[in-house]
């Protein structure tokens, strides 16, 4: 019986999975990097270093589960959203990628805004401009490094530089594509007028497939970088979020996902294209051929509480230990607030220029209190997408919750809390790798479609119930943590203007 194999490209780590037919893991593996910051709101990574992390996460996996590359019956991969990842003629890296949260664009995307008009844009690929998707980033190399935008001749996505050095191909899927800002999500196919409007080389973008459709074949010498078969079939895969859901089992329209990793998404599964007039909620192609769905996006969520432990914490003390003295402080904080800003924001505020904020403090509070502030303020973020997303008419019968912060009991209560509804916790073989080797195993024929992969693969795991007095004592807080952003707004631009 094979195997199948999901890499996940993450923006701290590449993490691979080993899937057996019933859904259960049977190694894994993850190599880190680092992310590059030559200012504050910027981000950028080495594609080599990615391409290393992944040859070592698949060895490792392989090496875990026993089995060598000839066990593997398909690859799917996933990772890290929106990132320019710029090639010329020769498939060469032309600069480091400009990765997913990075707000350098920001002039160029409201440039766009001002230029073409909210509406238009959201008409022509179903989301608005920003500086996190990829044609605004284009746009800045354009304006700020010419001589290197002349070089360019193909645009990947940060997975797809893997498959690029996996196969030799240059190929992408309609969800990764759909971030890109070139994309027509209604058609699930390249935008030729969004291109057109933009100035962006339509062909500069790679051929697009469903994500569970084979895309390509192991190359001999990856075969001899990763220890997989040459040979065996690549799928293409699909962004993080979407390939995230596959394995959370978000299907169909009604399922709904929270994910907390370094970045935070509501993610509801929709049988047609939602869109959102006002551009705070993003509309992507699916990972599941013939469906949608709405996200947003919370910038620095887990993110939020990785700068906040590295700042006050010894770098070895494991998350269990840091967040236990928040697990005693009271719902609400007593009245300390905390804004997740750290790198401008998606939804609700489309704000680059929006940043951190701990709000209320007094000699009282501990550090106890800073840290529940921390997870409280990440979740009443996620509420806000929350909210858009029902505002919109998309049905949410079930909320699954995954990913870095599904592994914390306090961060899930404090979620059902502050959403007032039950959530089902994942803590199983979940994330962005499994359901790509979910794709993988539907690439290979081992299940007809993805639903039916799903229901046989993903558990749907144990229930967090919201309990009362929290659920009063988070609504009182959301009424500051919101009044908070617009109080705040002019100051965030005022401070933006006087540093450049
Ligand atoms: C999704 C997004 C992030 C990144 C990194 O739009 O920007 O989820 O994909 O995880």
């Amino acid at each position: 019986m094979p195997h199948f194999l999901g890499l996940d490209l993450g923006t701290s780590a590449c993490k691979a999975v080993i899937l057996q037919e019933d859904g259960a893991v049977l190694g894994a593996g993850s190599a880190e990097y680092p992310v590059i910051q030559p200012q504050p709101t910027w981000a950028e990574q080495d594609p080599t270093c990615w391409w290393d992390g992944a040859c070592r996460a698949i060895r490792q996996a392989l090496s875990a589960a026993t089995v060598d590359g000839a066990a593997i019956g398909a690859v799917g991969l996933t990772g890290q959203m929106h990132g320019a990842v710029t090639l010329d003629g020769s498939h060469w890296v032309v600069r480091p990628a400009i990765i997913w949260s990075d707000q350098r664009s920001a002039p160029q995307a409201e440039h766009l805004e001002r230029t073409i008009g909210m509406e238009r844009v959201v008409s022509l690929v179903a989301n608005p401009p920003l500086p996190n998707f990829t044609a605004t980033k284009l746009l800045w190399i354009a304006e700020n490094e010419p001589e290197l935008f002349a070089r360019i001749r193909h645009v990947v996505l940060p997975k797809d530089y893997i498959r690029l050095r996996l196969t030799g191909t240059l190929a992408t899927d309609v969800s990764d594509a759909s971030g890109t800002l070139c994309f027509d999500v209604v058609r699930r196919q390249w935008s030729q007028q969004a291109c057109a409007q933009f100035a962006i080389p339509l062909e500069w973008w790679p051929e697009v497939s469903e994500s569970p459709v084979v895309t390509a074949w192991v190359s001999p010498t990856a075969a001899e970088q990763t220890g997989l078969r040459a040979g065996t079939p690549v799928v293409g895969g699909a962004g993080d979020q979407a390939a995230s859901a596959v394995g959370s089992g978000i299907v169909r329209s009604g399922l709904v996902s929270v994910t907390i990793g370094t970045s935070g998404v509501v993610f509801a599964a929709t049988d047609q294209v939602i869109r959102d007039p006002q551009g705070r909620l993003h509309t992507f192609c699916h990972a599941v051929p013939g469906q949608w769905h709405v996200m947003g996006v919370t910038q620095s969520a887990g993110g939020s509480l990785a700068w906040w432990r590295s700042a006050i914490a010894p770098e070895d003390v494991p998350y269990d230990a840091f967040l236990a003295s928040a697990a005693s402080v009271p719902p609400g904080a007593d009245g300390l607030v905390f804004l997740p800003y750290l790198m401008g924001e998606r939804t609700p505020h489309t704000d680059p220029y929006a940043r951190g904020v701990f709000f209320g403090l007094t000699p009282m509070h501990t550090r106890g209190h800073m840290t529940r502030a921390v997870l409280e303020g990440v979740s009443q973020s996620m509420r806000d997408c929350l909210e858009l997303i029902l505002d919109l008419g998309c049905p949410v019968q079930e909320v699954r919750m995954t990913g870095g912060g599904a592994r914390s009991a306090l961060w899930c209560q404090i979620q059902a809390d502050i959403f007032a509804r039950p959530i089902h916790v994942l803590r199983g073989a979940e994330g962005p790798a499994s359901g790509a080797a979910i794709l993988a195993a539907v690439g290979a024929g081992a299940f007809a479609d993805v639903t039916e992969a799903a229901s046989v693969l993903v558990e749907r795991g144990a229930q967090t119930r919201p309990e009362p007095d929290a659920v009063a004592a988070y609504i009182e807080q959301g009424e500051t943590y919101r009044a908070l952003y617009q109080a705040l707004k002019p100051l965030f631009a005022m401070a933006h203007a006087r540093q450049h």
